[in-house]
């Protein structure tokens, strides 16, 4: 089946991102949030992305306006029904994302393409919530996404190969590099990445070193454009913590625990760029 038109639920700092890529790439877009003033901040960041690409001299202003007029969005399921693909990307919150795509389940057609923006939670048992688990499957976008040029396309045992083929070709289309992963809690890339950025914290409560030596540390002697602990900052660390948490459950294994540091921060309130506060003060601009 050909993906004509996509749906996005949520619209935070992922869903926001999905949705503009997909419109940027020519597909009429609806993305749908719990409330009026949700969807106004994410479009709002869509705009400033945009208008960003503008100043950047990377986007011409009328094709800014066409790519805006092809982005719809509501407060309401039944506005997704006649979506050929439907990304969820809501908050990592289980019991939040079943009743979510039961709902979505009951209002789209049965070959609507479903996929989970989860960086955590099991697609299988996502699935589960729904009566189309061949077609449906994880697209893990990375932030922000519109310069992050990789999804991992996730299958489960009961994906269909057309489903998966399906999904691989629109993130193709809408610029992205496509890497094939089973379904296993973090997939591959926070598989790798959640461990790297726990010790980096481990590191820094040990004091071992000062933030700014394991930011350099990383950025400079090995090339990555953020040191972990920016990066910390950068994707939440309340987010981070819940990855490892849920990757700690799952494989029992130290790597994968929480330092206590990060759990300090996260109880109070210290979240990184979102909160203004992390590793870095975010009220600055760079962070210091
Ligand atoms: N419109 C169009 N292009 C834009 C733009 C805009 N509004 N803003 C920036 N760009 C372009 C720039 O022009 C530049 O393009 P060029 O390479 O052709 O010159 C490019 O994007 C980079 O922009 P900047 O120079 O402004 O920014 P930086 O070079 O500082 O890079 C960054 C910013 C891409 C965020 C980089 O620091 C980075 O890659 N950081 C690491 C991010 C990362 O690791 N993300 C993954 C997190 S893990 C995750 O998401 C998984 C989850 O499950 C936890």
């Amino acid at each position: 089946m050909a993906i004509r038109k996509v749906g996005v639920v949520g619209c935070g700092l992922m869903g926001s991102g999905i949705a503009q890529v997909s419109v940027q790439a020519g597909f009429p877009t609806v993305v749908r949030e719990v409330s009026q003033p949700l969807l106004d901040k994410g479009f709002a960041a869509i705009r400033k992305f945009l208008q960003g690409g503008v100043e950047k001299g990377k986007l011409a202003q009328a094709d800014m306006e066409k790519t805006l007029a092809n982005l719809t969005g509501t407060i309401e399921i039944r506005d997704l029904a006649d979506c050929d693909l439907v990304v969820e990307a809501v908050s990592e919150d289980r019991a939040l994302k079943r009743e979510l795509l039961g709902a979505l389940d009951a209002a789209c057609r049965a070959e609507t393409l479903f996929a989970s923006n989860t960086s955590s939670l099991s697609i299988t048992e996502l699935a589960t919530f729904t009566k189309r688990p061949e077609r449906f499957l994880g697209l893990h976008f990375f932030n922000p996404v519109p310069l992050m040029k990789l999804v991992e396309v996730v299958s489960t045992l009961r994906s269909a190969p057309a489903a998966v083929r399906e999904a691989s070709d629109w993130c193709r289309a809408i610029g992205k590099t496509v890497v094939s992963v089973g379904d296993s809690t973090g997939f591959v890339v926070n598989r790798l990445l959640i461990p790297y950025m726990l010790d980096a914290i481990r590191v820094y409560e040990q004091g071992l070193a000062s933030r700014d030596d394991i930011d350099n540390a990383m950025k400079l002697g090995c090339g990555y454009p953020m040191g972990p602990l920016l990066l910390g900052d950068y994707v939440g660390l309340d987010t981070t913590c819940s990855i490892a948490g849920i990757m700690f459950d799952e494989f029992r294994e130290p790597r994968f625990a929480p330092p206590p540091l990060l759990k300090r921060m996260v109880l109070a309130g210290q979240h990184g760029r979102k909160t203004g506060r992390g590793f870095y003060d975010w009220s600055t601009n760079p962070p210091s």
